[in-house]
């Protein structure tokens, strides 16, 4: 089988061409906007601006399509350039026999429940609104289609490594830093995450056919935990306790958990008092931070059609391999979160 992966510098990208090169029989191709000079295999493409390269020219038997912008705070046209106009540009490598594997996200429902909305209000940022838009596209181009929906990924089970820190690790970053004096959410809301070797495994069978592809038309992929996913409070708690044992193994001494503040509090509360004490630099983490408000406070699970259990452990492993990765950075002194004054 030739095999086409895009995204192959990233969080999924980097497990999924990993298995993938380990399965018998299985050509991969991995394709990057930017690859780092240290990995000559992959093909460099920047797929929203340029014609596709030589060496990514069909037929391919199965295209994994995992480049994206994931950032939250993306503007509408970072969203569509990264991840609307890349479906696109798979346009002239995919040929009827062509088994397309879309990885979407759990949100690209937005708040409407399905991707049909084209409007932004419709979903919480940019990146759900492109990435309803994606689906859409994908199902109009590609005869043979299958889309697979994660909630937020994490680092592997089996060894905590992520290739790259977003999304939970900026909480853990916020922390070590100092500069993250609450959490604004509902301590009942769902923390749903999805170790990155789960989410490559199920890539790579649908990719062999020991998943079934879906059909003309299906329902997408659901991989998440759904009613089995960890609560907030209990996910927090597990991911300081981690990360305070790492700490104390290297002779720091632990943070204290950063509270959790029901979204109305905050907002009628502590954000007008934020606004006038905080320093710029307090003021910026909490905008970063604030792009996670919507789904920490999520307290309908996913509805999932491939249940995943028993994350914690993957969570604990995921702290303990970010903390080793930016030991600097989890080595921080605990510094009292304090205003400007
Ligand atoms: N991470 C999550 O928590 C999460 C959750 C749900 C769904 N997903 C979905 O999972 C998929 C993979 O996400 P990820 O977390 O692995 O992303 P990631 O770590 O941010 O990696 C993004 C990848 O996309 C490539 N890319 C971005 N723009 C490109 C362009 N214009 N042309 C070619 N390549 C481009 C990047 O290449 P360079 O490095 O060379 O720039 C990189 O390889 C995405 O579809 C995302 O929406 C992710």
């Amino acid at each position: 089988m030739r095999v086409l992966v895009t995204g192959a510098t990233g969080l999924v990208g980097v497990e999924t061409v990993e298995r993938l090169r380990s399965e018998p029989g299985v050509t991969v191709v991995g394709v990057s906007r930017r690859p780092p000079e240290s990995s000559p295999d992959l093909v460099s493409w920047d797929m929203a601006a340029e014609d596709p390269p030589a060496a990514v020219r069909g037929p391919w038997d199965a295209i994994v399509h995992a480049a994206a912008d994931t950032r939250w705070s993306a503007t509408a046209q970072e969203a569509m350039r990264a991840n609307v106009d890349t479906v696109a540009a798979l346009r002239p490598l995919v040929s009827p026999e062509t088994h397309v594997i879309h990885v979407s996200t759990a949100y690209a429902v937005g708040t409407g429940g399905d991707v049909s909305d084209d409007s932004p209000d419709g979903y919480r940022n940019n990146y759900e609104w492109s990435k309803a838009r994606a689906e859409r596209l994908a199902r109009e181009l590609f005869p043979r289609l299958t889309i697979v929906r994660p909630p937020l990924v994490i680092g592997s089970r089996a060894t905590g490594r992520a290739a790259r820190f977003a999304g939970m690790y900026t909480i853990l970053r916020g922390v070590t830093a100092s500069t993250v004096p609450v959490l604004v959410g509902r301590p009942d809301a769902f923390f749903d995450v999805l170790p990155v070797d789960d989410l490559a495994a199920l890539l790579v069978a649908l990719v062999t056919g020991a998943e079934p592809e879906a059909g003309p038309g299906a329902e997408p992929l659901v991989i998440a935990g759904g009613a089995r996913a960890p609560r907030a409070e209990d996910a927090l708690e597990l991911m300081i306790e981690t990360l305070n044992a790492w700490r104390e193994e290297q002779g720091h001494e632990p943070f204290d958990a950063p509270r959790l503040v029901e979204p109305e509090s905050w907002n009628r509360f502590f954000l007008p008092f934020a606004r006038n004490e905080l320093a710029p630099r307090q003021l910026r983490i909490l905008e970063l931070l604030s792009h996670f408000n919507p789904y920490m406070a999520i307290t309908t699970p996913l509805d999932a059609t491939h249940p995943v259990d028993d994350v914690l452990p993957a969570i604990e492993t995921s702290v303990r391999y970010w903390a080793d990765s930016n030991a600097r950075v989890a080595s921080m002194p605990a510094r009292p979160w304090t205003a400007k004054a």
